[in-house]
């Protein structure tokens, strides 16, 4: 399946990190890791939930010590990328979960910001970046984390909110949300991916956000259902991630067709590809495969990714162009 031009608005780069990569970046920084080799490591990508997967996640992240370890992955990242058909990627970084192994906020931001500056020509994407908050630890330090980003002046387009959802509702960042909006940020967050609709409500209307990530869970509630539908709110939706984290028992089982039956806007992302089975192509593969989603669905998932990036309207309208030809193409040969 050649996929279609499209936008990645859910992509966090430390989910970026394979195996091989974690293992190199241990002995080039010295931390030691309780895996042998890659297989070792390779055979604990079982997960039974997001705790779980969080948990693997932060610890191989404390391999990533210096801007050039940073600069690397996110180069990595978009490399592949290019590959699955991205044109244009809006990516995640936690920097609490750096931060907190002593590693400078600059030095995080300078790797990755000199990757993401490079995007344009080396990959032919153009890219945005969005510091996400860790929702399990506090608002203080959410707070902290977002003065020392600004501080820094590093060109960073919008803040989100992820890491553990139960017990961690929206509500808890309210001043934080507020702030960077006040700063003019985009403020995006994870919800309704193990939480309850009420977190997707909240996070709408408590801070203000202008796409939720994953919101499947959203389904479980009409009311909520036709307020995203009116607003076309974008829904990030992670299939493969979905599955992996037994948010759904199989793909088949997946909301997905179903959102694009209800008109909801959703688009397809690959949340953290390195740790749940691919890119994002595999991810619309993934899709394609499933009943009740067609040719006319797909190019609907395209040009919904575009529509629901914050890029400028004279980009939106060349990568819609981009993706209208493409589809013309095909049509074309079939
Ligand atoms: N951090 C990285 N991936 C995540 C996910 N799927 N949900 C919440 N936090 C995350
Ligand atoms: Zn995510």
């Amino acid at each position: 399946m050649t996929t279609l031009p499209t936008a990645e608005l859910h992509l966090h780069l430390e989910g970026t990190l394979e195996p091989e990569t974690i293992l190199r970046l241990a002995e080039r920084n010295a931390v030691p890791l309780p895996y042998h080799d890659v297989d070792d490591l390779a055979a604990r990508y079982d997960f039974a939930d997001l705790q779980s997967f969080l948990d693997l996640y932060y610890a191989n992240m404390a391999t990533l010590r210096t801007a050039q370890d940073f600069a690397d992955m996110t180069d990595a990242y978009l490399s592949r990328a290019a590959a699955a058909g991205v044109v244009h990627a809006e990516v995640f970084l936690d920097p609490q979960a750096h931060t907190a192994h002593g590693v400078p906020i600059e030095e995080v931001l300078d790797g990755v910001c000199a990757a993401l500056g490079t995007a344009p020509a080396r990959h032919g994407i153009s890219t945005g970046l969005i510091v996400t908050m860790l929702r399990d630890h506090s608002a203080a330090d959410a707070m902290r984390t977002l003065t020392d980003v600004l501080r820094t002046g590093a060109p960073i387009i919008g803040i989100g909110l992820d890491s553990a959802e139960v017990g961690n509702p929206p509500s808890k960042f309210v001043e934080v949300f507020a702030r960077a909006r006040a700063e003019g940020l985009h403020a995006v967050a994870h919800a309704g991916e193990e939480g309850p609709p009420s977190y997707v409500w909240e996070a709408l209307d408590l801070l203000g956000v202008e796409r939720i990530d994953h919101g499947v869970r959203s389904m479980e509630d009409e009311r909520l259902v036709a307020r995203l539908t009116e607003d076309q709110v974008p829904l990030t939706v992670c299939p493969l991630s979905n599955l992996r984290l037994k948010v759904v028992p199989d793909l088949a089982s997946h909301p997905l067709p179903e959102m694009l039956r209800r008109g909801l806007m959703v688009t397809v992302n690959s949340d953290d590809p390195a740790y749940f089975g691919g890119y994002l192509d595999a991810n619309l593969a993934a899709v394609a495969s499933l009943h009740g989603v067609d040719g006319d669905g797909m190019r609907r998932l395209a040009r919904n990714s575009i529509n629901a990036s914050f890029l400028d309207d004279v980009r939106k309208r060349e990568l819609l162009a981009r993706i209208d030809a493409a589809v013309a193409a095909t049509n074309a040969s079939a």
